[in-house]
């Protein structure tokens, strides 16, 4: 037992060698850490899609574009019917939390059914 203590010891102490001739165990370089500099970048301007640039998709601009871009709906599949719309007017809202009133939400769905069918 004693004879197990001894060589745990050696092999620590051994260990501790390799370490600080690795430089592991010695203190941390002095160099100093790169300058955070501030990076500047231009974003893409938001624009409003031709589908939705006239006095009807005035209300879609209007509720659904506090979170995302307008993209979103554009780019979604056409033909998928004005269920498919209320569903997802109704997942912003009571999903992601969008704060349209429920008359609102209605006419958005109705104009985004109407608009992509
Ligand atoms: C409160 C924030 C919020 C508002 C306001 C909002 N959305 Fe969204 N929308 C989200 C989030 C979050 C996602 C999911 C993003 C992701 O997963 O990449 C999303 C995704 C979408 C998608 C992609 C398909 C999907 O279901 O993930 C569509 C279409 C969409 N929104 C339509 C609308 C419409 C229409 C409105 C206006 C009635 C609207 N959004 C308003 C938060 C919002």
């Amino acid at each position: 037992m004693r004879g197990a203590g001894l060589i745990l010891a050696a092999t620590a102490a051994l260990a501790g060698l390799a370490m600080a001739s690795a430089g592991l165990a010695a203190p941390g370089p002095r160099g100093k850490a790169p300058a955070a500099r501030p990076v500047t970048f231009t974003l893409p301007e938001e624009t409003i899609p031709e589908d939705l640039a006239d006095a009807e998709g005035e209300a879609v601009v209007n509720h659904c574009t506090a979170c995302h871009s307008l993209e979103y709906l554009v780019t979604q599949p056409r033909g998928k019917g004005a269920q498919f719309w209320k569903d997802e007017v109704a997942k912003m809202v009571n999903v992601y939390k969008a704060p349209i009133e429920p008359a609102d939400a209605e006419a958005v769905a109705a104009v985004l059914a109407r608009k992509f069918g």
